[in-house]
């Protein structure tokens, strides 16, 4: 069943996810192995990484994945690996793997595919499982690109999926699948604001490929949000950070 943490303001919602992903390193770090975390992209956790910029300060070992990418140059304004540069790789020693979006959405989704499965151990299932998968979450439910009943939502046996026609656009994605998601040994969704309120019921009211994140939620599934994003759940669903 999904922790809740309610946090009374954004930034200290943005913050307790910066400590999670933190907390995942430092971990794997203990095991003495390679850590490998994939990162939500879209706004809300630019404050989350800006923050691990400043608390971790050695990144050998740390893989670091995007859960989603459009399909845009890596430089371009709406591109996540960029967000991700200008916030956490250009002031640390953090390296991230790119989606190689120069080709079509198929051609990027096999590639990182490929490179995932090559760097990230498999679980018992034979899915590449990540230590900690940190996901934002659209008003519609969406997380990573996976959108409301969406037929990359049912792709199964695959790793990476091409997403065409997004309601959020960009429109042509590239999407860590279902199962990668599923198979994370911890995920985390971090929301924030009013907007999300609605999406954030969702997560919770039961499995809906309606609301996509909402399949996640049988799993090791952590969902940090701020009151504003709480504001459609029952006080008996939350604990306050
Ligand atoms: C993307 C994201 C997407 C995002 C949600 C929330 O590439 O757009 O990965 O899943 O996390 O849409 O976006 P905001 O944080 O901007 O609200």
């Amino acid at each position: 069943m999904a922790r809740v943490t309610v946090t009374d303001t954004p930034p200290e919602a943005t913050d307790l996810a910066a400590e999670r992903l933190a907390e995942a390193i430092t971990a794997g770090r203990r095991e003495g192995r390679p850590v490998n975390v994939s990162l939500a992209g879209g706004s809300t956790p630019r404050a989350s990484y800006e923050r691990l910029a400043s608390v971790v300060d050695d990144w050998e070992g740390v893989e670091l994945w995007l859960g989603d990418e459009r399909l845009v140059p890596l430089d371009h304004p709406e591109s996540n690996y960029r967000m991700l540069a200008e916030t956490l790789l250009e002031r640390t020693g953090a390296v991230a793997h790119a989606v190689p979006t120069d080709g079509s959405a198929e051609q990027a989704a096999a590639a990182y595919a490929r490179e995932i499965r090559q760097r990230v151990p498999a679980g018992p299932d034979g899915v590449p499982a990540l230590d900690l998968a940190l996901l934002g979450l659209g008003e519609d439910g969406h997380t990573a690109s996976l959108f409301p009943n969406a037929p990359p939502l049912d792709v199964r046996g695959e790793i990476c999926v091409a997403v065409h026609d997004a309601p959020k656009p960009p429109p042509d994605r590239v999407s860590l699948t279902l199962d990668v998601l599923r198979a994370a040994h911890q995920s985390l969704i971090l929301a924030v604001g009013d907007e999300k309120a609605s999406a954030v019921a969702g997560v919770l009211a039961g499995p809906d490929p309606g609301v996509p994140a909402s399949l996640l939620a049988d799993g090791p599934l952590e969902l940090i949000i701020d009151r504003a994003a709480a504001r459609e759940l029952p006080v008996s669903a939350t604990r306050t950070a």
